[in-house]
C-alpha cells in the first residue's frame, strides 16, 4: 500500500518588482503546488497565543506570513522543528500528516493560508497521543 505523501517545505516566491512597488503572484498548480479551495488568515493574536495544536490526516496547506512574524512548529512523530515565518516571498508548504503549532506572533502579523480542501473537521486530529498513534500505524 502507498502512504500518502507527508512533510513539508519552503517555497520561494517570486517578487515582481518595478519602479513602483513589489508584487507577488501566487496560482494554484505553480507557486501553490495544488488547486487552492479555502484561504483563511489569522490576525489581531492576542500576546503570547498559540495556535494550531493539530494535525491533518489529507490537508495540504501552504501558510505565508504577509505580514510581521511568527513561529511555526512542525512535528512528523519523529522530529521536531521550528520554522520562523517574517516574509512575504517565502510559503510554508505542509503535506499530510504533520502536526503544527504557532507561536511567537508579533503584535501586527498576519498569516494566510492557502488550503486543498474546504474545512472538514473529520480532517483534524487534535490530540498529540492519537496523532503519535495514527503516524506509527502508517509506518
Ligand atoms: P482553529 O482550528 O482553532 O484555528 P488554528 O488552527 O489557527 O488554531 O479554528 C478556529 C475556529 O475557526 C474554529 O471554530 C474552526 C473555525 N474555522 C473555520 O470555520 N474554517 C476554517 O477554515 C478554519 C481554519 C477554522
Amino acid at each position: 500500500m502507498s502512504l500518502d505523501k507527508t512533510g513539508w517545505r519552503i517555497l520561494d516566491f517570486k517578487v515582481i518588482q518595478d519602479e513602483r512597488g513589489k508584487l507577488i503572484a501566487l496560482e494554484g498548480q505553480k507557486e501553490i503546488p495544488f488547486d487552492v479551495k479555502r484561504i483563511y488568515y489569522i490576525f489581531d493574536t492576542s500576546p503570547n497565543a498559540e495556535r494550531g495544536f493539530h494535525a491533518h490526516k489529507k490537508l495540504q496547506q501552504v501558510a505565508v506570513c504577509i505580514h510581521g512574524s511568527c513561529t511555526f512548529v512542525l512535528d512528523n512523530g519523529k522530529n521536531r522543528s521550528e520554522v520562523i515565518m517574517n516574509t512575504k516571498d517565502r510559503g510554508l508548504y505542509i503535506e499530510g500528516i504533520i502536526w503544527r503549532e504557532m507561536k511567537d506572533f508579533s503584535k501586527d502579523a498576519v498569516v494566510i493560508v492557502f488550503a486543498d480542501e474546504v474545512y472538514d473537521e473529520s480532517d483534524y486530529i487534535k490530540d498529540y497521543q492519537s496523532f503519535i498513534s495514527y503516524v506509527s500505524r502508517r509506518c
